[in-house]
Order: structure tokens, then C-alpha cells, then sequence
């Protein structure tokens, strides 16, 4: 069955260039837009330019530049990084377009229509020198917790204390360098909780992962607050109707910009839009990273209900790219920018790589150096390409470039790569490329113990047709795998096709075999990536003028948790923490989360409920030893009398931990 599919990446800010980050996701969404069309299905991948909000304005004004110049220039950027890197859209439009305002009040309107938008009066900060009202980012100040100079007004990197910016000691505007002063304003306000009851019953259907929610529970526990979608003048955004200093804040019509892109395809091609957006045949693919889920898993879906429109089918969020354990960071060298790589190195080594890391949870992406230099040599050069250049020049050179057909020998072989096709597909339907990688390099080794099995460079010089035939294998298997790694190097497909003489392959062409079919000259398909070009790779980005990507950023939810208020040094001196033995664990029944705990603490057992069971067995558990708060007082709970409270760290559900089995404490211990 054709499935029908629209695909999206986020839009990147048009105010700064594309960078290796950036690419975890872009490479992400693109392999596997490639892989549903090599599939045989109708796929589309839209994206575009995110170009309005505070950043930009102040980054046009720095350059001496219109806005609409800046965000012109940057687009030609992106659209050139991305083509550098083999990144296929259908189309990649702009935000800052008719179509994309035309929605955005169509779904305003339809929103305040519903009763969904309502005045508020705020206060806020305001640069009176440079008539503008500064978004926390653009205020720094001393940290009223552990006064540190010069933090962000609204959090400390120092102690990572999360604050308003009126309680900023001697904050200035970094656009003006003056005091800002507080003022009222009339902002217009989402009620994202009147979508409460329905977003939930989209989680129900499997609108996210399920590491993202946890994430989701939290925030719901915590509660939907309304959401400020105004900004007032000056800004660069869509005015709103009727208003005529207020716009809409940038995260308002940035997600409406893929509908956007997608109605600009489809007035270019002649397509009804209806017949693509609106149309349920159509599934509808976001892809994220893990900073911006509070837009795309709750705001999003919520403007489209108060718009009565139809809701994407399904939600998926990446994590964070780290070079050599790190985040990425200028002074290292490791900041860098995609069109910095493409000067060095060959695009597939990161296609490769990355296909090779992503495995479709939210967890980060690590890029070791070092690694990224062995495995490209070792698997893709020295197991893949190296299987097609030590038979393809064999046979053009010494056999008229003729394959023969396969022996039973030969059949085996293939029949091995052929079987691995549904759970190949399997792994790249489920984002799990890794695995994917993971198995076509393993049927790599397989061809290439062939290959040494039946020494062809020997047999040629006494048995020309029996090489032939040999040949004729490895050429067929060298094909499989070229479809199977398609999706992630396209190029490299492409090379093989040429030099095997086939059509562009796809998955269909899996069990097709090629007997008796006449190639063409071999072409190189990649080189060796030498260590030095990666070192002056990283030593031109140190060198770069671009600012770390922190400073010109709009806003992003935080996903670590907010530091809770200051404690006392008596109070927590009160708070008597001791290492225990659990003596006994049980299920509690009617309470799938809780388990009942006994706790021996050398002496004294205490009886403790620990909402730890979706991450814990209780047979696991005894025996083991947990860090508790030992003089909690005990509470009356539905099932009985907690006297203790077991610590442990972790998002929730599955992901909880306790202390470490080999920690070396013993029971009883105090902990201070
Ligand atoms: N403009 C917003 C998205 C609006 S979508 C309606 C934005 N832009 S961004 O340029 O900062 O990021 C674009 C995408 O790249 C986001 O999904 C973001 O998570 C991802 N990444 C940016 N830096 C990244 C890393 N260092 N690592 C992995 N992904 C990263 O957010
Ligand atoms: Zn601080």
C-alpha cells in the first residue's frame, strides 16, 4: 500500500548559520523522507526559514542591514549548506511570507473566535534609549543568588539559579547598555489549558515518544499556564489584526510555517492544498530536537484544535549533538559551521556517522573525533566501498566488464542480504538507524569472507568463468547493500548505479538479480578521511567569527528542572539522610507506581512507600542498599504509614535511579 506522508524539520533561525547540531536533525528527517520514497511511498519533506523575533531585528540593525536583506542572505546560506550536505526538500520556503501570515490569522482568528485568547496587562522590561522591550536574553546582570557578573536575565550559568529579571542586581540591555525600567503593557494570551483534556487524549495515541512523556507529565503536573503570543513594537513579525504596535511572537507563526511551505508547494505544482494538509490519507511527520518540545508537543497541536484543524499523527524528538563529551564550544574548535566542514571533508563521513549514533530516542548524539575518523575508515571505506573496488575493476578489466549468473554458492550469499531486507526496513521505519548501520556492516563482513574465501585475484589467472561467476555475487551483493545504504548516502548509491549500469535503485530492486548484464568502468566511490583534514577543520572553527549559537537564540524552554528556593544550613541540618538495606519489596496493590519498602537501617526498620515500581522489580531490590531521609515524618498514606522517603534522580516512569548497588556505604550510615 502507497502510504501518503508530509515530513517536517524545524526552521532554522535565519539569523545565524547552519552548524554540525544543526545537521543531527536535518540528516535525521532526510534519510528518512529517502527511505519512504525509495520505499515506493508519495513522501514530502517541507521545511523553510524561521525569520521574524527580536534576534533578528538586532542582528539586521547591527549589520547596518533591512531585516528582510539579513534574512534573504541567510536562506541562500542555508539552502547552499544544505545542498552541500545532500539534504532534499521539496521545498524550503520562509516564514516571512504571504501564505504563512495568511494562516497565522486565519488561526488566530478561529482561536479568539473559540474564546481562546484573551487581553492580559504585564509588566516588562524596556530599553527607553532604544524604544524596545527586551526579552530576558538581552538583559544581564549580577545573580541575585550567588553574585555572579554578567548572567542572563533569566538564568545564572554560574549557579544555575532560574529567576525573573526583576530580581537581576544592576541589570543593564545589552542592546543599549542602559537600566532598563519596567513598564505595563497589554499582551494577548493563549489558554493553553482549555486544551488540557484533548492534548491528553493525543498522548493516548501515541502522538510522542515515550521518553518524551515523562517530560509531558511533568509539565502537566505543573499546569498549562497561558501562553503570550504578542509582542509589542518595534519587531519583526505579522502585525496583529486590528493592533498597530503589537505582532505576533515569533513561536506563534514559526510552526505555521510548515504549512506555509507546504501551501507554497502546492500553489507551484498546481496541488490543492486541502488535498494535502487537511486530507487525513495523509500522515504528518515532525521532527524536533529535544529543546523546542513544549512548542511542538503542547502549543502546536493545541493552536491547530482551537483552529478546528487536524492534528499531525506523530512527534519525533532528537537529542543534542556532543563533540568529544562536551557540548560544542568555540574556543575547542568544535563549533562547527556546515559550510566550514564541507571545505574539509567529504558530506557522507557525517551522513555515515550520525546514521551510525541515531537510534531514535531522545538521548544525545556524541561525535568523538577520533572515532569518527576510525569507524569511516574501517566500515565505510574499508568493509563497504572496498567490497565493490576489489571485484568491480576485476571484472571490467579482466572479464569484458560482463557479469555470468550466479551458482548455488553465489545464491546463498545473496539470499543472506536478501533476508535481511524486512528487518532493515524495520529499523529505518522506526528511526533506529543505528541498528540499521549496524546490520548492513555486518553483512558487509559476510561478502568480504567471500570474497577472501574464493580469492578471485588468483583464480582469475586459471579459471576465468568460474571468477566470473564469483563476481557475479559479490557484484549482486554490492547492489543490495547499495539500496539498503541509500537512504543515508545517496551519493554513494548514485556511483554504484552508474558504474553497475542500473537504473536508480530502490527497495523493490532487492531480489531483482543482475545476470548477464554488462558494467561500466568502476568509479571511486569515497576516499580514506585523512586525521589532518579533521584537525584543520577544527582549527579554521576556532577561528570563526560566528557567535556560540546562546547568544542570538529566541527564548527556549528549559528542561532541567528550576532550582527550588534557597534552604537554610540549620534546616538542612535537620533533615537526618542515611543509607538503608531493603529488607523486603513488594507490589502495593491498586497503586501501579508504589511499591512497600522495608528499610533497615542498622538496627531500625521503617516502612516506606517509593513510587519507584515502573523502574524497579521489587525481587531486584532487596537486599540492596538506597540512600533515604530517615526522620521524615510519617504520613497516613491510602495504603498504610510511609515513615521514610527513598531518594533517587531520574525524569520518572522508567527512568528512575537509586543509589549505586556498589556505592561501599553501609546500612545505618549517616550521610552528611
Ligand atoms: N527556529 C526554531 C524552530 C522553529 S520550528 C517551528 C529553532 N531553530 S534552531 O535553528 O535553533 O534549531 C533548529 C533545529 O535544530 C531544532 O530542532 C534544534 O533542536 C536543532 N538543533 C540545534 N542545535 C542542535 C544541536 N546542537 N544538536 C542537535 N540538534 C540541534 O529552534
Ligand atoms: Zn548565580
Amino acid at each position: 500500500m502507497t502510504r501518503k506522508m508530509l515530513v517536517t524539520s524545524a526552521l532554522p533561525y535565519a539569523n545565524a548559520p547552519i552548524h554540525i547540531g544543526h545537521l543531527v536533525e536535518y540528516f535525521q528527517t532526510d534519510i528518512w523522507v529517502r527511505f519512504q520514497k525509495a520505499m515506493g511511498h508519495e513522501c514530502y519533506y517541507f521545511c523553510a526559514d524561521d525569520t521574524h523575533g527580536t534576534p533578528i531585528m538586532i542582528r539586521a540593525k547591527s549589520e547596518g542591514i533591512t531585516p528582510e536583506e539579513l534574512i534573504n542572505r541567510v536562506q541562500e546560506e542555508h539552502v547552499h549548506d544544505f545542498a552541500g550536505f545532500g539534504i532534499e526538500f521539496d521545498n524550503f520556503y520562509t516564514t516571512h511570507s504571504e501564505e504563512n501570515r495568511q494562516f497565522s490569522e486565519m488561526i488566530y482568528h478561529r482561536a479568539h473566535q473559540r474564546g481562546s485568547i484573551i487581553k492580559k496587562e504585564i509588566e516588562q522590561s524596556y530599553d527607553e534609549q532604544e524604544k524596545m522591550w527586551l526579552p530576558d536574553r538581552y538583559i544581564k546582570g549580577t545573580c541575585p543568588r550567588c553574585q555572579s557578573e554578567d548572567q542572563y536575565g533569566d538564568s545564572c550559568d554560574s549557579c544555575g539559579a532560574h529567576y525573573q529579571t526583576t530580581e537581576l542586581i544592576d541589570p543593564v540591555s545589552t542592546v543599549s547598555g542602559n537600566t532598563p525600567v519596567l513598564k505595563e503593557s497589554m499582551h494577548y494570551f493563549f489558554r493553553l489549558g482549555d486544551y488540557e483534556a484533548d492534548l491528553k487524549k493525543l498522548f493516548e495515541r501515541g502522538y510522542v515518544q515515550q521518553s518524551v512523556q515523562n517530560k509531558l507529565d511533568e509539565w502537566f503536573d505543573a499546569g498549562l499556564k497561558d501562553w503570550d503570543i504578542s509582542r509589542d513594537g518595534p519587531y519583526f513579525g505579522f502585525k496583529i489584526p486590528g493592533e498597530e504596535e503589537k505582532y505576533f511572537y515569533v513561536w506563534l507563526d514559526a510552526p505555521i510555517g510548515y504549512m506555509a511551505s507546504c501551501q507554497n508547494y502546492c500553489s507551484q505544482n498546481g496541488l490543492d492544498f486541502d488535498q494535502f494538509w487537511n486530507n487525513e490519507e495523509f500522515e504528518i511527520y515532525h521532527f524536533i530536537g529535544k529543546d523546542i518540545m513544549y512548542f511542538h508537543a503542547l502549543f502546536w497541536p493545541a493552536l491547530l484544535m482551537s483552529a478546528g484543524m487536524r492534528m499531525p499523527t506523530q512527534l519525533f524528538v532528537h537529542g543534542f549533538l556532543t563533540v568529544n563529551g562536551k557540548k560544542m564550544s568555540k574556543s575547542k574548535g568544535t563549533f562547527i559551521m556546515a559550510s566550514t566542514y564541507l571545505k574539509h571533508l567529504d558530506p557522507q563521513y557525517l551522513r555515515y556517522y550520525y546514521a551510525s549514533k541515531l537510534s531514535g530516542d531522545v538521548s544525545d548524539i556524541e561525535l568523538n573525533t577520533e572515532d569518527f575518523v576510525n569507524r569511516v575508515n574501517s566500515d565505510l571505506v574499508g568493509k563497504l566501498a572496498n567490497l565493490a573496488s576489489r571485484s568491480g575493476p576485476m571484472l571490467t578489466k579482466k572479464l569484458d566488464g560482463k557479469l555470468g549468473t550466479l551458482d548455488e554458492k553465489g545464491r546463498v550469499l545473496t539470499g543472506e542480504l536478501v533476508d535481511a531486507k524486512s528487518e532493515i526496513i524495520g529499523h529505518y521505519e522506526n528511526l533506529n538507524y543505528a541498528a540499521a548501520i549496524r546490520k548492513i556492516a555486518a553483512l558487509a563482513d559476510v561478502c568480504n569472507k567471500y570474497v577472501e574465501a574464493h580469492q578471485p585475484w588468483s583464480t582469475i589467472k586459471t579459471d576465468a568463468e568460474g571468477t566470473r561467476t564469483v563476481l557475479t555475487a559479490v557484484l549482486n551483493a554490492v547492489k543490495i547493500l547499495a539500496v539498503y545504504l541509500k537512504p543515508v548516502l545517496p551519493q554513494y548509491a548514485e556511483k554504484i548505479e552508474q558504474f553497475l549500469a542500473v537504473e536508480p535503485l530502490t527497495f523493490a530492486d532487492i531480489e531483482v538479480v543482475l545476470e548477464n548484464h554488462t558494467i561500466n568502468n568502476f568509479v571511486r566511490l569515497i576516499e580514506r578521511i585523512e586525521k589532518e583534514k579533521v584537525e584543520a577543520m577544527v582549527e579554521e572553527s576556532k577561528q570563526e567569527s560566528t557567535e556560540p549559537q546562546a547568544e542570538v537564540v529566541e527564548e527556549k524552554v528549559e528542561l532541567t528542572e528550576p532550582l527550588a528556593a534557597e534552604c537554610e544550613f540549620d534546616d538542612f541540618m535537620k533533615v537526618d539522610l542515611r543509607i538503608a538495606k531493603v529488607a523486603t519489596a513488594s507490589a502495593v496493590e491498586g497503586a501501579d507506581k508504589l511499591l512497600q519498602l522495608e528499610l533497615d537501617l542498622g538496627g531500625v526498620t521503617k516502612n516506606v512507600f517509593a513510587g519507584i515500581s515502573k523502574a524497579y522489580k521489587p525481587e531486584d531490590l532487596v537486599g540492596r542498599l538506597v540512600l533515604c531521609v530517615a526522620n521524615l515524618k510519617p504520613r497516613k498514606m491510602r495504603f498504610g504509614l510511609s515513615e521514610g522517603m527513598v531518594c533517587a534522580a531520574g525524569p520518572g516512569g522508567e527512568d528512575i535511579f537509586l543509589l549505586s548497588p556498589d556505592c561501599g556505604a553501609k546500612s545505618g550510615q549517616r550521610v552528611h
